[in-house]
């Protein structure tokens, strides 16, 4: 009984006419049903015989994907994002060495740096991430020029999604609509109560509040622990995030790649589509086993590297330098400037995201607005279900975290969301 796997509906005995799948169309294997896929994956991973994709860029660099952009092939890209797109707005990321945020965790005194991000840490110790979340709090909520190059994606109507791991809701400060944004790893847009029975929903300005009144934050219905709907180690990933993607181009921005599921996103486009990295340093390319397992990474140098394109520096730079090919640059200047000017008027924006708009007396603590919740907000809203079989997320065990050497990083266990 594979019920409770992600194989879930192929539970039906080996040699079962494919047509026994009935339609499969809305599940994550897409109209193919799950043995095409199957048979798919394995000739990609192993090599046996499947048709290679045709390569789609005329030259594997920032210009050849500049020329795809403006053809008329080009028609959805989905943006994957990390901490180094917030960085130049004054938020540290994880793991670069010394200025990232694990390298800086020492007067906590947790047992190793990701304890902070443990729900079940977190339950026992919530001081630790509360004294944190008061000094990380953002002055101010000032999107960066990479936001605003995806806000130019949408306005331009090429976004189909920002899978976004950044928790500073600066995505939705830029204006990317909410319906187009996966907020993978959660937001400090909304609260909730942790109490099952409870579950009471909190706006970000309550949040804050009580961040800077050192107060841990406590469910003015039941006295249960409240906490920001970021997802911590071993909780769930919104639905949204698992939804198959057909995009024509994958941008990949600031992120080292080092926590699954998020990671394994990368291999979840259709083999022909471009994936450009805009990152400081290289990541997320092909780890043998991962390829055996499907994930195959990206590959940016080897001879049958054919789709996968790594401009190395900053987001921001990056992301200038892509509109520059596209004849967009002074559009996004003028962008940042205009958006900048507004936040600075009204003396910088310290609530982020959608003003609120409380919606009848479950929110009347002023809770986000239902629309901005969308699917992520119902599944973080559902008390937590039993996770049964959920293959469980984790960062690569494989791959040196950053901060202290310790022992997260053997320990297989480490995980953030899952399935
Ligand atoms: N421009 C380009 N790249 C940058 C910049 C910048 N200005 N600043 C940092 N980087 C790069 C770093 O070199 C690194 O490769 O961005 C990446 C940031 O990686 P991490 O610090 O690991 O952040 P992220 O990938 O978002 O972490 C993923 O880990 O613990 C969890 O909750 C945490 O959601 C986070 C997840």
């Amino acid at each position: 009984d594979t019920s409770g796997t992600p194989w879930g509906h192929f539970g039906d005995p080996p040699g079962t006419p494919r047509e026994s799948f009935g339609d499969t169309s809305g599940t994550p294997w897409g109209r193919s049903g799950g043995l095409e896929l199957l048979r798919a994956l394995l000739s990609r991973t192993l090599g046996l015989g499947g048709d290679r994709a045709e390569p789609v860029l005329d030259e594997l660099s920032l210009a050849g994907v500049g020329r795809f952009i403006k053809s008329d092939r080009c028609k959805n890209i989905v943006c994957m994002v990390g901490a180094g797109i917030s960085t130049s707005a004054g938020i540290p990321d994880f793991r670069s060495p010394g200025t990232g945020l694990y390298s800086n965790l020492q007067s906590y005194n947790l047992p190793y740096p990701e304890a902070i991000f443990e729900i079940g840490f977190f339950k026992k110790h919530p001081e630790p991430f509360f004294a944190l979340a008061r000094e990380l709090y953002p002055g101010q909520f000032k999107p960066t020029v990479c936001h605003y190059f995806m806000r130019l994606l949408q306005d331009k109507g090429l976004l189909l999604r920002c899978y976004t791991q950044n928790i500073d809701t600066l995505e939705r400060v830029a204006g990317l609509d909410p319906e187009l944004l996966v907020e993978a790893h959660g937001t400090f847009f909304t609260s909730h109560c942790l109490r099952a029975s409870c579950r009471q929903s909190y706006s970000l300005a309550w949040m804050r509040e009580r961040i800077f009144s050192s107060l841990v934050p406590k469910c003015e219905k039941c006295q249960g622990l409240v906490k920001p709907d970021i997802v911590f180690f071993g909780e769930n990933l919104p639905s949204r995030f698992f939804a198959l993607l057909e995009s024509t181009l994958l941008i990949i921005m600031g992120t080292s790649l080092q926590v699954q599921p998020f990671a394994s996103l990368i291999s979840r486009v259709p083999t022909n589509t471009p994936r450009l990295l805009i990152n400081k340093e290289k990541t997320g390319q092909s780890d043998p086993l991962m390829s055996l397992m499907g994930f195959g990474g990206m590959d940016f140098d080897s001879d049958k590297a054919y789709r996968d394109v790594a401009w190395l520096g900053d987001c921001d730079s990056g992301c200038l330098a892509l509109a520059e090919l596209l004849g967009w640059k002074e559009e996004l200047e003028e962008l940042v400037q205009r958006e900048h000017a507004a936040i600075d008027a009204k003396g910088g924006d310290r609530d982020g995201g959608i003003p609120q708009k409380p919606q009848g007396d479950e929110d009347k603590d002023g809770g986000s607005p239902k629309k901005s919740l969308g699917d992520e907000g119902k599944a973080q809203s559902e008390p937590k279900k039993g996770l049964g079989s959920k293959a469980k997320a984790e960062k690569d065990p494989k791959k040196p975290q950053g901060g202290d050497k310790d022992k997260a990083e053997n320990d297989p266990e480490k995980s953030r969301g899952g399935q």
